[in-house]
């Protein structure tokens, strides 16, 4: 079992396949991309395997696969199917942003994937070309649909942005009428890869909450799941439900149970802070799976109690203008 300084069980790894996308959301990455990373650099799939395989015999239960767009790597799919595989895994999900996905869903159901992350910050065409930079919206609609077809639950994440988005947060709520979805609402984080637009968190949980309360009064709390990012609630009536995650505020830090591991196999114990091994070049250098043990235990071990402390230890105070596709979500 994997226990952190602060007693926390550590079970859940975000996995981060890619820093490539094919869309530019603009909190997340600069209208050009990022100066992507060579194939030399990324974990290879094979690297990724093992490097899982030994994080569950350690006692990782739930990985989710995150980018940069999996999707968009080549030969995901076989990837998953052998990831799917690993003995003493128990959860295997996926957040991407639903623009090559609608295809593989019948797979994905097949490989037992329960539940699925759709990025979706409007649902009109118009402002998801303004905020994603590419006229998308069809096919990650067409995604939703396959997905709900198939009985794979799905949740939407909306990153809250003043003068983007702020007038989608009614439809989204209205949207979860009549689907059993659930929309997470997100405060927007600085990792947008340029570090320059954002200054400071201009819609907070708080105020997010408030204007879904203003029109829904009688919205209802809902419990939790265990170490849930967001608090959750639903309008009576409704099949699905909304929920906010409170991504900048860091108010669920003290439940953490993740680790992330970066395109680059840089093992990061808090979104917030910075790279503390690299999982990869020990691999490179032979270290067997007993060196890595050792290795992951020590660093996982002294995961920051929260985020705030991880942003004041950051020596690279560099990361917080890094992009959200470069350490994976
Ligand atoms: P599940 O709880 O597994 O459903 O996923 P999630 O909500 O943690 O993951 P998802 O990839 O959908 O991310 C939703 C939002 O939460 C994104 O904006 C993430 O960056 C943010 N998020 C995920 N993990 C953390 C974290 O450890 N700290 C902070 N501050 N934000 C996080
Ligand atoms: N702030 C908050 N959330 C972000 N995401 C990407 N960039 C940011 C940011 N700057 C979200 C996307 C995606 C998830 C993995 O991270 O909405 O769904
Ligand atoms: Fe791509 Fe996700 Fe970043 Fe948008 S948030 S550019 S979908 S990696």
């Amino acid at each position: 079992m994997l226990i952190d300084k602060h007693g926390r069980k550590i079970n859940y790894l975000r996995l981060a396949v890619t820093d490539r996308c094919n869309l530019r959301c603009f909190y997340c990455m600069p209208e050009e991309g990022l100066d992507w990373l060579g194939r030399k650099e990324l974990m290879t799939y094979e690297e990724m395997l093992h490097i899982c395989s030994v994080m569950v015999k350690m006692g990782i239960e739930k990985i989710r696969i995150t980018g940069g767009e999996p999707f968009v790597r080549k030969e995901f799919m076989s990837f998953l199917t052998k990831l799917s595989k690993l003995q003493g895994l128990q959860e295997l999900t996926i957040t991407t942003n639903g623009v090559l996905t609608a295809p593989f869903v019948p797979e994905l159901k097949k490989l037992g994937v329960k539940s699925v992350n759709l990025s979706l910050d409007t649902l009109d065409r118009n402002r998801f070309f303004a905020i994603t930079r590419r006229d998308e919206l069809p096919k990650v609609l067409e995604t939703m649909e396959a997905l709900l077809h198939h009985d794979i639950e799905v949740k939407l994440n909306a990153v809250v942005m003043e003068g983007k988005n702020t007038d989608d947060i009614l439809p989204l709520v209205e949207l979860t009428k009549d689907l059993p979805v659930s929309v997470r609402f997100i405060e927007e984080m600085p990792f947008n890869g340029e570090g320059n637009h954002y200054t400071s968190l201009t819609w907070d949980h708080v105020q997010i909450l408030n204007t879904i309360k203003d029109k829904y009064p009688d919205i209802q709390k809902v419990p939790d799941a265990p170490f849930s990012t967001s608090y959750n609630y639903q309008v009576p009536g409704h099949k699905g439900n909304v929920g906010v995650i409170a991504a900048y505020t860091r108010s669920f830090c003290g439940t953490c149970n993740r680790i992330r591991l970066t395109p680059l196999g840089v093992l990061k114990t808090c979104l917030y802070g910075d790279g503390v091994m690299n999982v990869k070049d020990l691999m490179r250098a032979g270290a067997g799976e007993t060196a890595l043990q050792a290795a992951l235990m020590d660093a996982i071990g002294k995961k920051e109690i929260n985020g705030w402390e991880a942003e004041r230890n950051s020596l690279e105070r560099s990361s917080l203008n890094a992009s959200m596709a470069t350490i994976g979500g």
